[in-house]
């Protein structure tokens, strides 16, 4: 299983690839430059767990590279707006003009709470999902990298797994209302026609999950 930390970085990773650019390619190698811009980077649920282990990465000495003092790193977390509130969800894109989201706020429970609120876990979460990832997608955010897990895939599936499986058959009864909402974010990036990155925790079964 890989640790918050290794997680944390592959994230980071994903995002300081999107800061540069390719400006030649051939015999003698490839030739990137660095976009200049200003990165605003918001970080949602960023108090959880995940955010955390992202947050410690960030402000380790050694990631204070030059290119990242030209990051802003924004951490919420519930008390900043409820995301499943479409204005809350706006204001808190307007306030922090974002050119990239991290989105990693849902409601998130074991087993038990899974089995006697399944209604509540895709409720909640489809409202938290569609309103980050539609305000990223209106304010024309570079990139959103957003977390899936391994208990939403198809029950019956083979292994190993990656996301293209994710959509192959129903998942496990016990988290039914976790996984569809966590699907559709595959869904509403693939409609909303954008450029966003889905990341798979590769790590986790339910049983991980608190
Ligand atoms: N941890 C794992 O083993 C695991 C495994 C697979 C997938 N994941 C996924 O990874 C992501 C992060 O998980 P985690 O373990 O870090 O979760 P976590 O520790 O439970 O943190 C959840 C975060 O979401 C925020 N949040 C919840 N409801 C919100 C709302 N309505 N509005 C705004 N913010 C809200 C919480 O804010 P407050 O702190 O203010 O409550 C907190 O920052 C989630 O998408 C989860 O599904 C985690």
């Amino acid at each position: 299983m890989s640790s918050p930390k290794d997680l944390a970085a592959e994230f980071v990773a994903w995002l300081v690839g999107d800061s540069w650019r390719m400006i030649s390619f051939g015999g003698s190698g490839v030739a990137l430059e660095m976009i200049e811009d200003k990165s605003v980077i918001l970080v949602t649920g960023g108090s959880g767990l995940v955010g955390q282990a992202i947050k410690a990465l960030v402000e380790e000495k050694e990631c204070q590279t030059e290119y990242s003092k030209k990051e802003t790193w924004i951490f919420l977390s519930s008390k900043d707006g409820d995301l499943r509130n479409k204005l809350q969800t706006e204001a808190i894109f307007e306030k922090h003009k974002p050119t990239h989201v991290i989105h990693l706020a849902a409601m998130v429970g074991g087993l038990f709470h899974n089995m006697a609120h399944n209604l509540d876990f895709l409720r909640e979460n489809m409202s938290i999902n569609d309103n980050v990832l539609y305000y990223s997608y209106k304010t024309k955010v570079r990139k959103v990298v957003s977390c899936l897990s391994t208990c939403i895939f198809p029950d019956k599936t083979t292994y190993p797994i990656d996301e293209t499986m994710v959509h192959n058959g129903p998942p496990h009864p016990s988290n039914y209302g976790y996984s569809y909402a966590k699907r559709m974010i595959d869904i509403l990036n693939r409609l909303g026609e954008s450029h966003q990155i889905i990341v798979r925790l590769r790590d986790s079964t339910s049983r991980t999950l608190r």
